[in-house]
Parts: C-alpha cells; sequence; structure tokens
C-alpha cells in the first residue's frame, strides 16, 4: 500500500531541532499523527543551567538518524522512498548549529528519497499544534505564543496569513521563568518547577506589579519583573531567615499570567476577534491554562501539554499546510533569525 496516493493520504516526516530537543514525527493528512519521537537534552544542558549551543548541535547530530530508524520502525515504514510524500523541517528561528543539523538531514533524506521538502518557521509550528488538537478551529483566531525564545500574539487571518500584532521588549516569558528558577538554584528549564511550585504559594505573598498592565499598546516586558524577583530574593537571603521559595513562584506566576492575560484581553477588544489559542512551551503552564479556560466570553483552545513544548508534529503539521498552499521550497537555509510576521 502505498500512503502518499491520495492527496489526503500524504505522509508527512517531520523534523525539528531549533533547540534542544531532536524531535521526528509522521504526520498523515493535516492531524493523523502516525507516529512520533522526542530526544530531549534537558539531563545534558541542566548542569550548565542553560543550553550550550555547540553541544545542543553535537547532540542533534548522534540524535537524528538512530531517531528517523526508530520512527520508521514503529511506523512500519520499510521503504521511506515510497511511503513518505514530503519532508518539513525546522528552519528557524533558533540555534544556527541545531538548526544547520536539521535542515542538512532533512536534505540529505529529500535528496536520496527524491522527495519534496518545506522548511518551516519554528513558531508557525508552534501555532500549528492547535491545528493538529482542534479539528474545529477555524481562522479567523488570535495565537498567543509563549516560549522560552518568544512572547508574541498573532492574528491567524487564514493559515499562511498572519498578522503579528505584538511581541516582547525584553525577555520571552519562558525566559523570565528560567531565569527566576536559576537565581532559586531550581534546575532547568525552569518554569515547569516554579509551575510546580507555585501551587503550594501565595500568589498574594507579594505586590509584583502585573508588566504591561494597561497599557495601549499590545506589547510585553518581563525583564523588570525578573529583577524585582531577584531583587526579592537577595532580599530574603541577606535577612538569613532563607527564601520562601513557594511564595516567591507564586507571586511570579500569578503577575506573569496577569499581564499576558491583560494582553490577550487587549488584543481580543482590539480584533473583535474571540477565538484565542495558545502554544509554546509556557502554553503547559497551569495557571495560564486555568486562566484561559476561565474567559467565558471566548473560545479557547489549548493544545495538549506534549504539543506546547517543541515537538515534531507541529513541524509537520505546518509544512504539510504551506506545501498544500505553496508546493515544495526551494533550497532550504537554515535561517537563526527568520522573521515570518
Ligand atoms: O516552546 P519551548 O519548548 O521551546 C522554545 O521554543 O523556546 O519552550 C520552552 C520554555 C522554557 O522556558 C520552559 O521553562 C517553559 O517553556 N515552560 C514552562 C512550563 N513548561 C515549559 N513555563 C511555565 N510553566 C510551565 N509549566
Ligand atoms: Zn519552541
Amino acid at each position: 500500500m502505498t500512503m502518499n496516493g491520495s492527496k489526503d493520504e500524504l505522509l508527512t516526516l517531520g523534523m525539528e531541532s531549533s533547540c534542544d530537543d531532536t524531535g521526528v514525527a509522521l504526520l498523515r493528512g493535516q492531524r493523523t499523527v502516525v507516529a512520533e519521537l522526542l530526544a530531549s537534552q534537558i539531563g545534558d544542558h541542566a548542569p550548565f543551567g542553560g543550553v550550550i549551543p555547540e553541544y545542543a548541535a553535537r547532540k542533534h547530530l548522534e540524535a537524528f538518524l538512530p531517531l528517523v530508524e526508530s520512527l520508521f520502525g514503529e511506523a512500519g515504514i520499510h521503504a521511506p522512498g515510497e511511503q513518505i510524500g514530503l519532508i518539513a523541517v525546522t528552519a528557524g528561528p533558533g540555534l544556527i548549529g541545531s538548526l544547520a543539523v536539521g535542515v542538512t538531514a532533512a536534505q540529505a533524506l529529500a535528496l536520496a528519497w527524491n522527495k519534496p521538502i518545506v522548511g518551516v518557521h519554528h513558531l508557525e509550528g508552534h501555532l500549528f499544534a492547535n491545528i493538529v488538537s482542534h479539528p474545529d478551529l477555524q481562522p479567523p483566531f488570535l495565537c498567543l505564543i509563549v516560549s522560552g525564545g518568544h512572547t508574541e500574539i498573532v492574528l491567524v487571518r487564514d493559515l499562511g496569513q498572519y498578522e503579528f500584532l505584538g511581541g516582547t521588549r525584553d525577555d520571552a516569558a519562558g525566559e523570565a521563568y528560567d531565569k527566576v528558577a536559576k537565581e532559586l538554584g531550581l534546575g532547568y528549564p525552569g518554569g515547569p518547577i516554579v509551575d510546580r511550585l507555585a501551587a503550594s504559594g501565595d500568589p498574594r505573598a507579594h505586590d509584583f506589579p502585573v508588566p504591561m498592565k494597561g497599557r495601549p499598546e499590545i506589547s510585553f516586558s518581563f525583564s523588570g519583573l525578573k529583577t524585582a524577583v531577584v531583587t526579592e530574593i537577595h532580599r530574603q537571603r541577606a535577612m538569613g531567615a532563607g527564601v520562601q521559595v513557594e511564595h516567591l513562584c507564586a507571586s511570579f506566576q500569578r503577575a506573569v499570567v496577569g499581564s499576558l492575560m491583560d494582553r490577550v484581553d487587549l488584543a481580543v477588544r482590539k480584533t473583535g476577534v474571540r477565538t484565542v489559542a495558545l502554544s509554546g512551551g509556557v502554553g503547559a503552564n497551569s495557571a495560564l491554562r486555568k486562566a484561559l479556560q476561565g474567559q467565558k466570553n471566548w473560545r479557547v483552545y489549548l493544545p495538549p501539554l506534549n504539543r506546547c513544548t517543541d515537538n515534531a508534529v507541529m513541524i509537520a503539521a505546518a509544512g504539510y499546510s504551506a506545501y498544500r498552499r505553496q508546493g515544495p521550497a526551494g533550497t532550504i537555509v537554515a535561517d537563526p533569525s527568520w522573521q515570518l510576521w
């Protein structure tokens, strides 16, 4: 049986390596996940408190081909040259060495199997985590993208037609989580740890201001909040009574989530679009998900947790959609600062 016989049966191999996760996935059509695998480098970078770019690239290089082989084993792909219809690979933005490994591997496979290939923008990939997860989600919708490197609100007029409404002036939300966690000595990545500790803290213990609240323009800023939290940690340390980690995490999280919600609310009011989707690693945050679900006037779409953080399913989905709209790409070049919108 060939799986790429009819249009809807096209089988896409998705490949993701923009940061510290090597991801591969097989997607049939727009949203049927056939198989997926992820090799996380978290354990490799954790001792350094953050991602070491050159080390990440080397780890991707080691991981990719064995991962693709295991993926094919799981999915029962014996003749990829016949069964795969398209290769979709993250081409940017991200770490140049990591991206280059993925793009080179994808191009080699495309050449060997004589397959079309498309380069995917990593954030468009994050956005497609929602398309894969929710068959009923229709444009226009707003997408809040909150990851380790980006905090943005995008208006999706149609698939492939995006309008950037605003982003962060300094740190990304995930970056602020990671920096606060690092200061508290909690480990990397800090977001999930802070999220967990916040659950047993008092969000009102510290009156950290909600960044950008009430401001008329759609933009974010988290470095001031991060500094306020770090200053408070230093103050508590200097007092010698020990740091109240849970209270600090809960209060920091209240301010972050408050800011994100306030900015999305502004975007809803400015555009009149009440359908709101979430994506990116911070989209796994329990308080943010709860706050969004509590908005009864909006239609809210949340991807499952494993589709918020980096994965190759979302890349395959974005690549498939682009291919249906525009056909295959020419030469793909890894671009660490690729701007799509
Ligand atoms: O999207 P992602 O996997 O990689 C990037 O493209 O950046 O996002 C990773 C970021 C990290 O900063 C991590 O701390 C954060 O997402 N993160 C969280 C949670 N899970 C991951 N932040 C807050 N709460 C979480 N539960
Ligand atoms: Zn990401």
